[in-house]
């Protein structure tokens, strides 16, 4: 269940109190003007055509028009603070790129070395209580990231950075997706924000900071060799190999994540298989080609991969 009022972290708080603020003024000016309405509607029906006090009607007039200035000023006002609380949060904050393609999200953790930036997909993962300071690009059309427990939206436009914080105070896994009509597969654009307790991200972190793990078995090696030599090394990376495309997603930890592309599939061996075989049955328009891999080769890429964590 996405929601911008179930809050998990003070940026998000800010904007779901600005929505209660609107909401409840509204209310209150609804019921205003419905009361005023009968009792008019009322005091016309006792007085027939009598004539009326215009002078009376006048300053009515005037003190509602005056009301209606001073609740929209006021509105304005809440809207512009609480836009410029939304943008910022107090603290240390981690650096991460997000890069928006159609259709998944690639992510980046800036801080660091080179060799310790850490590449997934789709899957953003954060300490909770620490800001995170994103910086948001597109590779190709306009997309917007919003993920509503944490914090507004944002567009992604290619060629131009923009930014957008987020801090969690709770851990918990917080849906969101693409928010800006981003072509055939828009709605397949999910991402998934992991908040976890700071100790667990900085495991999370130094796991993803490993190269992939050299295969157990015959059949493991045998699923390397297949993805080495088949189209499969073409756009994906996988760290420790010689795979080093970047079109696709990085998938030297593949098999720890939840979900297949962009929440499409869960990640499963049935699913690995079924995507690999044929993407755009799941996903019509996607920009991975169905394979030709069938039988032993197939089980073996995806009992690889599946070691991948
Ligand atoms: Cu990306 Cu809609």
């Amino acid at each position: 269940m996405q929601s911008v009022l179930d809050t998990a972290g003070p940026l998000a708080e800010h904007i779901a109190r600005l929505f209660w603020i609107f909401a409840g003024v509204a209310a209150v000016v609804y019921l205003l003007v419905t009361g005023f309405l009968v009792h008019a509607l009322r005091r016309r029906r006792e007085a027939g055509e009598a004539p009326r006090d215009t002078r009376h009607a006048l300053r009515a007039v005037g003190v509602a028009v005056g009301a209606t200035a001073f609740i929209l000023v006021g509105l304005a006002l809440a809207d512009f603070f609480a836009g410029r609380a939304s943008t910022r949060a107090p603290g240390d904050a981690m650096r991460v790129r997000v890069t928006a393609h159609q259709w998944w999200w690639e992510i980046e953790y800036l801080d660091g070395t080179p060799s310790e930036r850490v590449r997934t997909a789709n899957e953003l993962h954060l300490p909770v209580g620490r800001p995170v300071a994103l910086e948001l690009i597109s590779d190709d059309v306009i997309h917007s990231f919003w993920v509503p427990s944490l914090n507004g939206k944002k567009d992604l436009l290619p060629g131009y950075t923009t930014n957008l914080q987020l801090v969690a105070s709770r851990a918990g896994v917080y849906p969101g997706q693409c928010a800006e009509f981003c072509g055939f597969q828009h709605a397949q654009m999910g991402l998934a924000v992991h908040a976890h307790a700071p100790e667990d991200f900085v495991r999370w972190q130094s796991a993803q900071r490993q190269a992939s793990p050299e295969p157990l078995d015959a059949i493991q090696r045998r699923g390397r060799d297949v993805f080495m030599s088949s189209t499969c090394a073409q756009c994906h990376r996988v760290q420790g190999t010689e795979a080093a495309a970047v079109l696709g997603p990085d998938l030297t930890h593949v098999a720890s994540r939840r979900q297949l592309a962009a929440g499409t599939l869960p990640n499963n061996p049935e699913a690995m298989a079924s995507w690999i075989r044929n993407p755009q049955r799941f996903k019509p328009g996607t920009r991975m080609p169905a394979s030709q891999l069938t039988g032993d080769d197939l089980s073996a890429l995806v009992s690889w991969l599946g070691s991948l964590r």
